[in-house]
């Protein structure tokens, strides 16, 4: 039975995503920086992976003070990466192959040099003075990192950010606001609503020009003060509602990771950054890693198999069991703010990971380079405020080509970052000739996944083992035309179980062996089953 029952684009239900950081993909003219026409270039192999959606971080004009997540002009392509011509040209060749574009809005915020921001500081009579948050004081943190702001301008004072101190807060107003800080103004201040209409006038700029659809920078962090995000429901039911009117087949996601509140507002997806539950905690809850960094001392997905699933599991179906049907939970493989999964992790093991990964509910999400196990490169320097991003922003690995691995002709100083130096770095070329590698493993979970619609987007989650602190993780995957079970199992030793609906399981995937309603699974192993009718 399919689950998928709300109105959504109708490329939802099979969307397989991959994520581009377009500084690092492909770099078509020498100049360092990777650039649209360089992903244009590499459409065919994004095909050929079994994606058929891509999101591009920011690609619109800065001061790059925190990467593009700083604009200083939402409708313009920044010349580093081409022109707006040759984004729509990239949607129309995404198109021609039946792929999806997404694009970042960063909603919360501007750079501190957007020509608002200035005009604001120094202009007393500025338009702009409430599109930005003026307080008389510091305010406390609100939302990620609060950092004192001090306005430079005529103005004086203080000013709000989002993020980092240069990224003033757009002002989408305050949930119950405070009398005493006038500085606070209620959502329907005429301004306030003037800022949520600029930001539907640059969402229809893009989709004008093709585009398909936006991942939401911190889509949690419009309005202020609103911790039961009553506000910020309102806010995107608002833009959904105009999005299902005029552009139907128009997708949000969101960077909220809370898919009970994110689905509720309208979002179709929602990232469960499910890498660091320390980033997130406030927002999904406490002990949801299942790898990278977390506060416990074991995630589910390391080789101590000390992990407990159930942590995951716990917050996972709370999220999933009411959002299930009418939106998407996304697992992704990786992105741009945390260690790459490679990090601490072998080839087998990442198998495993994926295993799970790319046969959950939801959308997948493919983190550029994730699909050959490009290597976090600690210990490379800082570059355009990644803090301690930088080790998973590197270039794409293409080929042995000296001296970037086929990633730009230019120097290598030239180099946004630099390429992994390891002899042995992954590159996609040489994992094309091996049918063991694990691109072609990730092609072949694709492929799966497409074709049996259980192991897909909608089919139905349920539980098979999973059980505090032990090994394995199995699941079932189910609709009309089928089930199955996945098994995984990233600890070191092997284990074995027994559930009866296992019995003539028949074995599509992996080393993981089921006889009678036994099921083995080695240590660091997985197996893709179809059960018996
Ligand atoms: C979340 C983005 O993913 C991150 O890269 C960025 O620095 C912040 N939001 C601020 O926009
Ligand atoms: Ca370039």
């Amino acid at each position: 039975m399919s689950t998928a029952t709300a109105k959504q684009p109708s490329w939802l239900s099979k969307a397989v995503f991959y994520q581009i950081y377009p500084q690092s993909f492909c770099d078509s003219n020498g100049d360092g920086i990777g650039d649209l026409p360089g992903i244009i270039s590499k459409l065919d192999y994004l095909q050929s992976l079994g994606v058929n959606a891509l999101w591009l971080n920011p690609v619109f004009v800065s001061p790059f003070g925190d990467a593009g997540y700083d604009v200083v002009d939402f409708c313009k392509v920044a010349p580093r990466y081409g022109t707006n011509a040759d984004l729509a040209r990239l949607f129309k060749a995404a198109h021609k192959r039946g792929m999806k574009v997404v694009l970042d809005l960063v909603a919360g915020h501007t750079s501190d040099q957007h020509p608002w921001f200035k005009d604001a500081c120094n202009n007393p009579k500025s338009p702009y003075s409430n599109y930005f948050i003026f307080t008389g004081q510091e305010e406390q943190r609100s939302c990620y990192y609060y950092q004192a702001a001090v306005v430079k301008g005529r103005r004086g004072g203080y000013y709000k950010p989002n993020f980092l101190a240069f990224q003033p807060c757009l002002n989408y107003g305050y949930m119950n606001p405070d009398p005493a800080k006038p500085w606070q103004l209620p959502t329907d201040h005429p301004d306030c609503l003037a800022v949520r209409g600029m930001l539907r006038d640059v969402m229809k700029f893009w989709l004008d020009l093709g585009c398909d659809g936006f991942r939401v920078d911190m889509a949690a962090s419009l309005i202020k003060n609103d911790p039961e995000a009553i506000g910020l429901r309102c806010l995107w039911q608002g833009f959904r509602a105009w999005l299902d009117r005029d552009y139907p087949e128009a997708v949000l996601v969101s960077e909220w990771c809370n898919p009970i509140n994110a689905i509720d507002s309208g979002y179709h997806i929602d990232f469960m950054i499910h890498f660091s539950d320390s980033a997130y905690r406030p927002l999904v809850g406490p002990g949801y890693a299942l790898n990278g960094k977390a506060r416990r001392p074991h995630v589910f997905f390391e080789r101590a198999g000390e992990g407990d699933i159930t942590e995951f599991l716990r917050i996972y179906q709370k999220h999933y069991e009411p959002t299930k049907g009418r939106g998407y939970i996304a697992l992704p493989t990786g992105n741009h703010d945390f260690y790459r999964n490679s990090h601490g992790r072998d080839a087998s093991e990442l198998r495993v990971l994926y295993a799970m990964l790319l046969t959950m509910p939801g959308v997948p999400f493919i983190y550029y380079g994730d699909e050959i196990g490009m290597r976090n490169l600690t210990g490379i320097t800082e570059k355009e405020g990644s803090m301690w991003r930088a080790p998973c922003r590197t270039p794409m690995q293409w080929d042995g080509a000296k001296p970037n691995l086929g990633f730009s002709t230019g120097k290598s100083k030239a180099l946004y970052l630099p390429v992994d130096p390891a002899p042995d770095a992954p590159t996609v070329a040489a994992q094309e000739r091996d049918p063991d590698s694990l691109l072609n493993f990730t092609r072949k979970l694709l492929a799966l996944r497409a074709k049996h619609s259980a192991l897909g987007n909608d089919g139905a989650f349920c539980p098979l083992y999973a059980e505090g602190g032990r090994y394995p993780f199995v699941y079932q995957r189910s609709d009309a035309k089928g089930s199955f079970a996945i098994a995984v199992n990233p600890g070191e030793a092997e284990v074995t179980i027994a559930r009866p609906q296992l019995k003539n399981a028949k074995r599509l995937l992996g080393t993981a062996v089921v006889k009678g309603e036994n099921l083995t699974v080695p240590g660091v192993g997985f197996g893709i089953f179809r059960l018996a009718e």
